[in-house]
């Protein structure tokens, strides 16, 4: 008899406690809430090419160009080694996934790897494959190939003979005389950025062809640039 009574109350008690234990919010709330855990692997190099102001990152974004999560990569000890970063609590507010550059206010300044994403139970594995993430490969991605290839040697011709195209523009601009500066400056002249006549081009008009409004809405672009000239143009 005391043994039933026991076993009721055991029972009684397991009962009890599991439901406490039960799942408040169905399974999709918890983990929109909670959000998923990502395992993001490349081999990348470039890394310290950028200047301490801005982040070689993963991260997360939703319907702006502010990363919503975020997590940086280690730095590579050798170029081009393979690096694994978990960002753990992205939740449904993102949208894509990137392996990218933000900048002090998170803001993205060049992507190299991007993916869409959707909330899921398990951990999501990610390969990126191999990744330059040096800052001159982010501006070709950002703004060469955005505004500048269609007519710098997409198409059959390049406008004044310069090519901005990948695997040619590096070449085509540092320590190379600009063939419309009257004083003979190079377009770009490392470490001296008001030596380099690319910025006057972009910001004070000097080549005969309107350039100014290209990049006049997105000052970090032109900062890019700065910045990367003034890091020795590497
Ligand atoms: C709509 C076409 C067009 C676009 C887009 C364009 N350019 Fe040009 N660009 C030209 C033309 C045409 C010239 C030659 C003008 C001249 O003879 O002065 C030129 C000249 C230049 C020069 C001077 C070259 C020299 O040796 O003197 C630079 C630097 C330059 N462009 C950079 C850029 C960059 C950087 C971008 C993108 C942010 C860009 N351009 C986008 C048409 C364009």
């Amino acid at each position: 008899m005391k043994k039933k009574i026991l076993t009721i109350l055991l029972l009684f008690l397991w009962g009890f406690t599991s439901c406490d234990d039960g799942k408040i919010y169905p399974e999709d709330n918890v983990n929109g809430a909670e959000g998923s855990t990502l395992k993001i692997t490349a081999q990348i190099s470039g890394v310290t090419s950028w200047p301490s102001s801005y982040s070689v990152v993963v991260a997360g974004f939703g319907d702006s160009d502010y990363a919503i999560i975020s997590k940086g990569i280690p730095t590579p000890q050798i170029e081009g080694e393979t690096v694994s970063v978990v960002l753990s609590g992205v939740t449904d507010k993102v949208e894509t996934v990137e392996l990218c550059v933000i900048n002090s206010l998170r803001k993205r300044i060049a992507t190299f790897y991007k993916t869409d994403f959707e909330v899921q139970a398990d951990t999501i594995y990610m390969n990126a494959g191999v990744v330059d993430a040096g800052i001159f490969n982010g501006i070709q991605q950002t703004v060469f190939n955005g505004y500048c290839t269609n007519c710098h040697g997409a198409s059959t011709s390049a406008a004044g003979g310069l090519y901005l195209t990948e695997g040619k523009s590096y070449a085509a601009l540092v320590n190379k005389e600009a063939v419309s500066s009257p004083d003979g400056k190079l377009l770009v002249k490392p470490s001296d950025v008001e030596n380099s006549f690319l910025l006057d081009v972009l910001q004070e008009g000097a080549s005969k062809h309107y350039h100014t409004d290209i990049l006049s809405g997105s000052p970090e672009k032109i900062d890019l640039l700065k910045n990367w000239i003034e890091g020795g143009a590497i």
